[in-house]
């Protein structure tokens, strides 16, 4: 596959994207506490200016937490980048959630509030809501890891893949697993069959854990069928599933059944004991808690690895100073589980400090584009966690469909996994916040495993708020934004982010594979951790990040490789080779467009394009099928050696200078490309 180095930045790009919108706000509730951004630097340089300090902020977040072990050192770096945190504890993540809360006197508090998406037309109501209490989480919880090792013999170390959907299952299982001290390895339930396979096959997994279906928009999606395929392909690679675990959650009839392998999981734990006990199993620091998969800049997926010790302290700290969370709060973070925000902040982070969540199972506009906003109304949700992608799309709507709703207890409403752009900051800002809330866009990865860039309001002090901005690093981690040779950019030049200081949660190794980990995230600047995200700083030094540097897309805020739909293009019959870059989208943030050269005997019919879709749909999943511009041509721009010239096909798109082409082999793919780029638009 085809790979292109980091877009190169344009020497001295100005990046003047703030100026427009660099108004400070201090919402009136904060007006006596509140600090000046140079305050706030200064406090924050305190806390990073050496080792030392770096490990005393982190020490005292990690004292709040019980080990099973003390840790005898905060941080070994005399292997980087294979730094270690809380060297010798001993913990688990599931006594942390769970154990922990009901000794602090949390057993009868709710933990989740889960509310299904079906909707009662005639009552105008939710047709199921279910409160979950921590003792509940205890007992369902108890009973699976039993269950889990008892029949299945799970043990330490081993990977489960969840591919479920939002339902409490999803939460009894990672938190059984977590007490077992094994790890999952959650596949959003919008993947396909493939790439859940792919995902299995890398994780080895020898147990899926999934639903008969879901419900999406008022339709049952079948996701049982999915997983029998993805078995299959894994079977034709070598690879035996020897258990899937069944959720009935929507009562699909006449599904394909293997006695040997297909069990329920009503079936698995029937008969199990309510008050069976399974002691959380001692895990050190450094033993794995998960993985999750990411796209990167290849066609295939990253297994980013976190740790436990570390984990838990980064997420448990971050959760603390910027959602600033107490007992009386009701938190609720829309991210499905399948991403990593769903796995530190709607499940790990909130349970860490045991307060109250909403867990919503479906679409925002189900069955109105009021359905959040009820949502928030109804549970008195206080600190609110979204994706700007969410709040362009429901910003359409008449305002009237927020104005129905009493939205006064929010007081924190945060966005994370893309920019978000000013507009959308200041009606949310508006529409939900009624101009007194804290609002920051909160900057961090699937690797970095926690927060890194947003407001800490959890110091019980704010820097004034700035629409657009991500802000200032969190206290105990530093970033710099550095040009090409690693040198720090002045204000108002675009540069590379990286992050100069290690950090508990940050992910510990791509799984079975560390020196992709090294070559990936730290040679390209010696001793940073590369992002692959271009910021600019503005002058008073507030961070915004402006979106990737490398072939990953953001679409609605979920990430994937242009290389993984490439790879997928191409196992189209119809397709001989494809070149796939992102377009800016006033909702979606960036759809896919697809330059398309098809095998000779192919003609470029609007059929052959709802075929490709299908397909993509099929391969990866309706996150790029359903968006994915297909564009047909008969030669893709490529240099002189053969490599497919990406950043040509960007600066179609954009309309932009194509910049140097001398490594052109042939300027005529580039007229080519634009004009049919210009006819489909
Ligand atoms: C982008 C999501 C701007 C960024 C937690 C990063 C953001 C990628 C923001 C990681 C934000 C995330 N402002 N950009 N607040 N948050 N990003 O791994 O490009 O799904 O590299 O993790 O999302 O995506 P991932």
């Amino acid at each position: 596959m085809a790979q292109e180095a980091a877009r190169p930045l344009e020497a001295g790009a100005q990046e003047k994207i703030y100026e427009e919108f660099d108004h400070r706000i201090v919402p009136p509730s904060w007006q006596d506490r509140v600090w000046s951004a140079e305050e706030y630097k200064r406090f924050h340089a305190e806390t990073v200016k050496d080792k030392a300090a770096i490990e005393a902020f982190w020490a005292e977040w990690a004292e709040k937490l019980p080990w099973f072990k003390k840790w005898d050192k905060v941080l070994d770096d005399s292997n980087p980048p294979f730094y270690r945190w809380f060297v010798g504890g001993e913990t688990n993540l599931a006594y942390l959630a769970v154990d922990w809360q009901i000794k602090q006197g949390r057993k009868h508090k709710v933990a989740f509030i889960w509310e299904g998406e079906p909707w009662d037309e005639v009552k105008r109501e939710p047709k199921e809501v279910r409160k979950i209490t921590y003792h509940d989480l205890y007992r369902e919880s108890n009973r699976l890891a039993f269950a889990l090792r008892e029949k299945l013999r799970v043990r330490k170390g081993e990977v489960i893949t969840l591919y479920l959907p939002m339902i409490p299952e999803m939460v009894y299982y990672m938190l059984a697993v977590q007490r077992l001290g094994a790890a999952h390895s959650i596949v959003f339930s919008g993947f396909s069959a493939q790439a859940l396979a792919q995902r299995v096959l890398d994780a080895g997994s020898r147990i899926i854990v999934t639903a008969d279906g879901l419900y999406r928009r008022g339709r049952v999606i079948p996701l049982k069928p999915m997983v029998d395929e993805a078995v299959r392909i894994c079977a034709e690679k070598g690879h035996k599933v020897e258990h899937v675990i069944v959720v009935r959650r929507v009562g699909l009839e006449n599904l394909a059944w293997e006695e040997e392998r297909d069990l329920w999981h009503h079936r698995f734990v029937r008969g199990i004991s309510r008050n069976v006990q399974v002691e959380p199993v001692p895990c050190s620091s450094e033993d794995f808690s998960f993985i999750l998969y990411t796209s990167g800049t290849t066609g295939t997926p990253k297994g980013v690895q976190h740790s436990v010790g570390g984990y838990a302290v980064g997420v448990y700290a971050s959760a603390k100073l910027i959602f600033d969370l107490n007992d009386e709060d009701v938190y609720w973070c829309t991210a499905d589980v399948g991403w990593i925000t769903g796995h530190s902040y709607v499940i790990y982070g909130p349970l860490m400090l045991g307060v109250t969540s909403v867990i919503y199972e479906g679409a925002p506009d189900y069955p109105a584009p009021d359905r959040w906003w009820s949502i928030i109304h109804r549970h008195g949700v206080t600190v609110f966690y979204t994706a700007p992608t969410a709040v362009r799309m429901l910003m359409k709507f008449p305002e009237e469909f927020v104005h129905r709703y009493d939205l006064s207890t929010l007081r924190i409403v945060n966005t994370v996994g893309e920019p978000i752009n000013p507009e959308a900051f200041n009606w949310y800002f508006r529409n939900l916040g009624k101009e007194d809330i804290v609002a920051s866009s909160c900057w961090w990865m699937t690797e970095t495993g926690q927060m890194i860039l947003a407001h800490t309001p959890g110091l019980g002090k704010i820097y004034p708020l700035k629409p657009g901005t991500n802000g200032f690093p969190i206290p105990g981690v530093d970033v710099e934004v550095v040009d090409d040779e690693g040198k720090p950019c002045p204000p108002g030049v675009r540069g590379h982010l990286v992050v100069t200081t290690p950090w508990p949660a940050m992910m510990m190794t791509i799984y079975k594979d560390p020196q992709r980990y090294i070559d990936t995230y730290w040679s390209r600047f010696k001793g940073k951790f590369c992002t692959s995200d271009f910021a600019v700083k503005d002058p008073d030094g507030y961070i915004w990040v402006l979106g990737r540097a490398d072939d990953v897309l953001k679409i609605a805020g979920h990430r994937i490789g242009t290389a993984e739909v490439e790879s997928a293009m191409v196992l189209h019959p119809a397709v001989a080779e494809a070149a796939c870059v992102g377009r800016p989208d006033p909702v979606k943030g960036e759809v896919p467009v697809i330059f398309t050269v098809l095998r000779h005997g192919f003609m470029g019919e609007p059929e052959l394009v709802d075929e490709i879709k299908q397909h993509l749909r099929k391969v990866i999943g309706p996150i790029v099928a359903t968006d994915a511009v297909i564009v047909f041509v008969d030669n893709l721009p490529k240099t002189r050696s053969g490599k497919i010239m990406r950043r040509i096909l960007r600066a179609v798109i954009h309309g932009q200078p194509l910049g140097d082409i001398t490594t052109l082999e042939d300027g005529v793919a580039v007229e080519e490309a634009t004009k049919a780029y210009q006819q489909i638009k």
